[in-house]
């Protein structure tokens, strides 16, 4: 088919280039004339892990070709993707005026000689199909179209990936969420995705297909249940991770350890072990943001969500136990040296979008703290994004700790995970470890000469390896 993704971020840019290597033929559109010259010279403007890669395997498939002219794309388009951001505004709710504007220019280039798809990608607010359909059917008025002979139907279509695993997730999905008003609409899509439904497709050699991998359910519902699926899936991994927090803050107060609490609770098949993990909360460009706008949206109905409300404080007050941990440890913060691992809101992406890191650094440097800082990949846009944060950049996690007086593992990188604690602290002025993602082994810690405190655990708890297995 002949796809147009209108869009070239982190979901518009991975959806593109997978359906290209699917075999379809599409065009990547932006407004942003920088990132599509980046694009266009294979220069990928976004790190996720084998992008790069794909590109020329979509290219010798389908082909995909990334331009700013979205008039052309759409006309010779069956499938047109609105991928573009929804970020929140001040007051929590998600800001359309880029979808608005995509919309209306998708209308303005649509004809009367075929049928087309407009397909939501990005993630809005309950309502927003039938938003979008009536800012079609103008921007066709506006282009001096009847809007009696051009046809085209409106679906939501969810996007779930992960970042850092964006083309395992978009290749290998759980499910396909397909919301529309008519029949004729989701046959299309079902017609566009059934390679990745059959799974026949060959995996790429960098991204093999899970052992588990048969065919990938299909669920059709209406446009509106499509656009609620994505926040209710959002809001439940909010607050699962929020859920974990809560009982690891418990644990540290009984005296229990939250990793042992966690796995104990995860191996309940009801519950599971994803997303368990305790530790400075979540971050990224769509927790915050989804839960906030769903709130907003619950509001507008005279309803107030206060697990919502509850998975947001969790996450706000979460975020504090760093410094909190310093406090404790070492008292006075001014003056004082931190190394901070980390940048990127998870591991495996460059995104700093409400990276829990930026937060952490400002409150130190407001401290009065000296503040250095490593990341395997996020320093370049840390540093473009955010040139008056000042702190100090340091090539290597040793560099960072030369003579810090504390270390806090801010980001799970795994080369993080593979340190030498016994040479790193070597380095520094104290031997102080706030490991804000339990990635360290406590008693790894403890034998490097660390003071070691991490997210739920308890000293005490600690109990030998061979016994909790
Ligand atoms: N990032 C994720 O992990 C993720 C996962 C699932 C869903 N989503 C949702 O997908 C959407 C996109 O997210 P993202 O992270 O890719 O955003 P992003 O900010 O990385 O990219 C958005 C892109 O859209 C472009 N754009 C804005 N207006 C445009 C227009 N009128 N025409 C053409 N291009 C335009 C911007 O220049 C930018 O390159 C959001 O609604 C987000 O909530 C994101």
């Amino acid at each position: 088919m002949r796809v147009t993704v209108i869009g070239t971020g982190y979901v518009g840019t991975v959806t593109g280039v997978c359906l290209a290597y699917l075999g379809h033929r599409v065009t990547c559109v932006d407004t942003d004339s920088v990132k599509i010259a980046r694009l266009s010279s294979g220069d990928i403007p976004i790190y996720e892990p084998h992008l790069e890669e794909l590109v020329p395997l979509a290219q010798a498939r389908g082909g995909v070709d990334f331009t700013t002219e979205l008039a052309d794309a759409v006309a010779a388009s069956d499938v047109i993707f609105i991928a573009v951001g929804t970020p929140p505004l001040p007051s929590g709710e998600a800001n359309l005026s880029y979808l608005e504007s995509a919309a209306r220019s998708i209308g303005a280039a649509m004809d009367h000689t075929r049928f087309r798809v407009v397909v939501n990608k990005s993630t809005v607010p309950v309502g927003c199909g039938n938003l979008v359909e009536a800012l079609v059917r103008e921007g066709i008025a506006d282009g001096g179209t009847s809007t009696q002979t051009v046809r085209f139907g409106v679906a939501s279509n969810p996007e779930f990936l992960r970042e850092g695993s964006a083309i395992h997730d978009s290749l290998f999905p759980d499910r396909i969420v397909l919301g529309a008003q008519e029949e004729r609409t989701i046959n299309v899509l079902r017609d566009l995705y059934a390679p990745l439904e059959a799974q026949d497709f060959d995996a790429p050699p960098f991204c093999p297909r899970p052992r588990s991998g048969g065919r990938v359910p299909l669920v059709t519902t209406t446009l509106t249940s499509a656009e609620m699926i994505k926040y209710a899936a959002n809001a439940f991994l909010a607050t699962k991770i929020g859920f974990a927090n809560e009982m690891a803050n418990i644990c540290e107060k009984v005296g229990a350890d939250a990793k042992e609490v966690m796995k104990g609770i995860g191996l309940d098949s009801r519950i599971g072990t994803a997303f368990l993990n305790a530790g400075i909360g979540w971050g990224g460009s769509c927790f915050g943001k989804d839960v906030q706008s769903l709130m907003h949206i619950a509001g507008e109905y005279g309803y107030q969500a206060r697990l919502l409300e509850a998975a947001l404080t969790v996450n706000r007050l979460q975020r504090q136990l760093v410094i909190q941990k310093l406090q404790e440890k070492l008292f006075i913060l001014k003056g004082r040296s931190i190394a901070l691992l980390g940048l990127a809101f998870k591991p495996n992406t460059d995104d700093l979008r409400d990276a829990p890191s930026l937060q952490i650094a400002e409150r130190l440097l407001q401290m009065g703290a000296r503040v250095k800082v490593h990341d395997p990949i996020a320093m370049r846009v840390c540093r473009e994004q955010f040139p008056d944060l000042r702190v100090t950049y340091c090539d290597t996690p040793e560099r960072a700790a030369d003579n810090a007086d504390a270390l806090v593992l801010v980001t799970e990188w795994e080369e993080y995970g593979k340190l030498d604690l016994e040479r790193i602290g070597s380095r520094m002025a104290r031997r102080i470890l706030v490991d804000g993602r339990n990635l360290f082994d406590p008693e790894t810690a403890r034998l490097a000469g660390f003071d070691y405190t991490g997210i739920g655990r308890c000293a005490s708890a600690a109990v030998p390896a061979a016994l909790v297995s």
